[in-house]
């Protein structure tokens, strides 16, 4: 069976082939009103719950809709609201979600829910963000670099402000898919060594530059996310703000990075925090495509867990 718990436990074939996949069917569906079926319906009599223990607008319409596109059927759960959320184990929710549905997407707080859920569930597990990791994501940016770009093998993705789930799968991607990657932000919010350890292993570079302007030099990708995550406790706003505001990603910023270098953020953004409007609706921009890409990444995803 195939769960999708993160990038660097999805085997590198797998991964190019959810992406060719994403492409192929995104290309397929060009001008077909968003509710048509696609050509081929993986899903067709099959049963998802996506189950939400945090907000989410892009995850849970993206895995909504796409379901519907493959021919399946949703249910969209929060967390609170099921006995998980009371009291009753991981392990048991996951055999019993095993008996009505054919799937389950997660997106909770600490890993080892999904981890268990995986473990104890007889169907796929699809990671839908933790406080650790954010793979979905991260294969909807590979994807979005790759049609504007071409391959994203080689080039040099930097990372700007905080350390979190986003850029830990961004780690990830760039051992399985070989591209270099530099961090820049403050150290109290380094990446997790683990992860900086397993792209290393894998052959790319990986650097962590304390000056930002430094960092952007020669950048094919800047990318940047919110300076406050879902996880993290909004007593912790101001500090945070304060180690990290010589990190925003502005023009100046970017005009050190190449010329014709990306701009990404998973989004929700906050406007004139983390990424000024300026590079936000800028030409160098590509956030919305990135946010069109979850549906189109993460059907390639599901299609991956069923067929496996
Ligand atoms: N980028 C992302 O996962 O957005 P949501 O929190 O809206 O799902
Ligand atoms: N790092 C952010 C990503 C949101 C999609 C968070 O975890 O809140």
């Amino acid at each position: 069976m195939n769960h999708f718990l993160d990038i660097h436990k999805t085997d590198k074939a797998a991964l190019r082939g959810i992406i060719d996949q994403a492409k192929a069917t995104k290309q397929a569906r060009l001008n077909r009103p968003k509710a048509a079926l696609d050509d081929d319906l993986p899903l067709k009599d099959r049963m998802v719950a996506l189950i939400f223990e945090k907000p989410s607008t892009r995850t849970r319409v993206s895995f909504d809709v796409g379901v519907r596109q493959m021919g399946g059927q949703t249910m969209v759960l929060s967390g609170s609201d099921m006995q998980l959320g009371h009291g009753e184990t991981i392990a048991d929710t996951a055999r019993v979600l095993s008996r009505y549905v054919d799937m389950i997407m997660i997106r909770t707080f600490d890993e080892t829910v999904l981890t268990e859920m995986a473990e104890f569930a007889s169907i796929p597990v699809i990671n839908g963000l933790t406080d650790r990791t954010h793979p979905c994501q991260i294969m909807a940016d590979v994807l979005t670099y790759e049609e504007h770009r071409g391959p994203i093998q080689g080039k040099k993705v930097v990372w700007c402000g905080d350390g979190n789930n986003v850029c830990a799968s961004f780690l990830h991607a760039a051992g399985q898919f070989g591209f270099d990657f530099t961090f820049t932000g403050p150290a109290q919010l380094d990446p997790e060594p683990e992860f900086i350890g397993l792209a290393r292993n894998q052959g790319v570079e990986v650097i962590i530059e304390r000056d930002a302007e430094k960092a952007v030099a020669e950048a094919d990708l800047v990318v940047a996310d919110t300076w406050v995550s879902m996880h993290d406790s909004q007593s912790s706003k101001e500090r945070r703000h304060n180690m990290l505001r010589s990190y925003q990603v502005n023009e100046a910023l970017m005009a050190k990075a190449k010329p014709d270098a990306l701009f990404m953020h998973c989004l929700p953004a906050h406007r004139e925090e983390e990424v000024t409007s300026a590079v936000m609706d800028g030409p160098q921009s590509v956030i919305f495509d990135e946010a069109e890409n979850r549906l189109h990444a993460q059907k390639a995803i599901m299609r991956y867990c069923m067929e496996g």
